[in-house]
């Protein structure tokens, strides 16, 4: 099959979560199975590995109501068989850092910019002369994608394309003002609630691609069934639930490749399942890197978003009650403010025992994943979660809330592979590092935890399968 799979982050070009991941390695598992896959993504100006970028001699013209806009497209050959293009627009792409906003907050133009990639992405097939046999968007940054498929290309050889759009997150809706459906040149009769993109007053791109996409699928099976709920379903989970027959959960798999202890060049030294020796170096390695003393204490990890549906104020809330046994922690990351103070708070009162880095270190986060005993992710809800899956095959025990993907990654009981708990509580959360304390105590029943993480399989390949089936199953409709 020829696939056009369109994403606004893509690793390892950019990222700036578990999207880019999956977005850098599900078209690679597609690739493998034999079809063609090309990807399209922003130019972004902070762009990594920009070298590889070459020019394909083709450039977009858009119109739309606010202005005509164009630029070339770039190319970075992966594979025989995928090719990743870039949108270059300096006024939308090139003229700032950041993906979705800065300091300041999100970018104004935020729907013009997407709307750009969503329509840009269609045109670019069509300029490269690529007749996709299925169309494969993600998030509501490409909720448009479909839309435009079936109200702006349906006289085009685009037309006869089946397009897919997955869920990574419900919560981030994409949501504007009404005044956008004119700005863009969407036609009013799609600013109805049933059938259209109308959100309570306002533009819901999300809805956009829940609504006209063929079929729709969820990073986890139990998110699948979590977001037809309305605790979960911000709103959207009536329209999930009429549509419950076209919307699959497909768990994320992870790179095996980057993440693997056994070859991982960002560790001091390597291990596996079999030989968990190098584990013990990166500890001590780890404790260096984050200036705590060294010594056989329990390291508890994060590496994240300081995010509210990451649950880090519950984490911020029960760490000085953990904190009173000999424990360390570690933590990776960047988000709310309020968050990054809390962490820098925690680490000044506990200086001993507490040590965090505030910013995105792709790097550091390697050296984390394999130094660390303990790795938490009390999440308020998870649709998959990629993290709790690297700390497994780094033998890295994971503390995770019983919700979404986690439930369907991480085993818990005596004989599993990790702690799971279920109230979002602090007393719950408490509980789960007694947990993890009485099983650091027992170095045979740990190593039984860690060796059954280690050992399991999380590859793309059986995932991939299962988009492959969505495909072939649509193109045969
Ligand atoms: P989400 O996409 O909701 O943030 P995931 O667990 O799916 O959650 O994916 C997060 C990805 O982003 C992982 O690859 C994780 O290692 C990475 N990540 C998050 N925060 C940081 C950070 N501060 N530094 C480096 N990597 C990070
Ligand atoms: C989102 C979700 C995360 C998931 C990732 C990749 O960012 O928050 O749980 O793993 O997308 O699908």
């Amino acid at each position: 099959m020829k696939i056009l799979f369109i994403s606004s982050e893509v690793a390892p070009f950019s990222k700036t979560g578990g999207l880019g991941d999956v977005a850098g390695a599900l078209p690679v598992a597609l690739a493998s199975l034999g079809h063609d896959v090309k990807v399209v993504t922003p130019r972004y100006r902070d762009l990594r590995d920009a070298g590889r970028l070459s020019p394909t001699g083709q450039s977009l013209q858009l119109r739309f109501p606010f202005g005509e806009q164009g630029g070339p497209i770039l190319s970075a050959r992966m594979s025989e068989r995928l090719e990743v293009l870039f949108l270059e627009n300096e006024f939308f792409f090139g003229n700032r850092h950041g993906l979705y906003g800065d300091a300041w907050g999100e970018f104004g133009d935020n729907a013009r910019r997407f709307a750009y990639l969503s329509v840009g992405a269609l045109q670019a097939a069509q300029r490269l002369g690529f007749v996709p046999d299925i169309i494969h968007a993600n998030d509501w940054q490409t909720g448009l994608v479909p839309v435009a498929l079936r109200r702006g290309f349906q006289s085009t050889a685009l037309a006869s394309a089946r397009s897919v759009f997955t869920i990574h997150n419900l919560a981030y809706q994409g949501q504007f003002p009404k005044g956008v459906m004119a700005d863009l040149g969407l036609p009013w009769d799609l600013f109805t609630s049933e059938g259209g993109l109308e959100f309570y007053d306002t533009v819901n791109l999300l809805k956009g691609g829940l609504v006209f996409a063929d079929a729709l699928t969820t990073v986890s099976p139990t998110y699948a069934r979590e977001i037809q709920t309305p605790e979960q379903g911000y709103g959207l989970d009536g329209l999930l639930r009429r549509r419950s027959h076209r919307l699959h959960g497909i768990l994320n798999g992870v790179d095996t490749h980057e993440w693997n202890p056994a070859t991982d060049p960002f560790l001091p030294e390597r291990f596996g399942p079999r030989e968990l020796a190098g584990k013990a170096v990166c500890k001590r390695e780890l404790l260096r890197r984050f200036g705590l003393p060294e010594g056989d204490a329990p390291v508890f990890a994060i590496v994240s978003r300081l995010a509210w549906q990451k649950g880090m104020d519950l984490l911020l809330d029960a760490l000085p009650t953990a904190l009173q046994a000999d424990i360390r922690f570690v933590g990776v990351g960047s988000g709310e403010g309020p968050l990054e103070e809390g962490m820098r708070a925690l680490q000044e009162r506990y200086p001993k025992q507490v040590s965090v880095h505030l910013g995105f270190d792709p790097a550091l986060s390697h050296l984390v994943e394999a130094g660390a005993d303990f790795f938490l992710m009390p999440s308020r809800y998870e649709p998959c979660g990629l993290n709790q899956m690297y700390s497994l095959r780094y033998g890295t025990v994971p503390i995770v809330r019983a919700t979404g993907g986690l439930v369907d990654t991480v085993e818990g009981g005596l004989d599993g592979n990790g702690i799971l708990f279920e109230a979002f509580h602090r007393a719950a959360l408490l509980a789960a590092f007694r947990r993890a304390l009485s099983l650091y105590a027992d170095p045979l029943r740990l190593g039984d935890f860690r060796r059954r993480g280690m050992e399991k399989d999380f590859s793309w390949d059986a995932s991939a399968t299962r988009y492959e089936a969505l495909y072939s199953a649509l193109v045969a409709e």
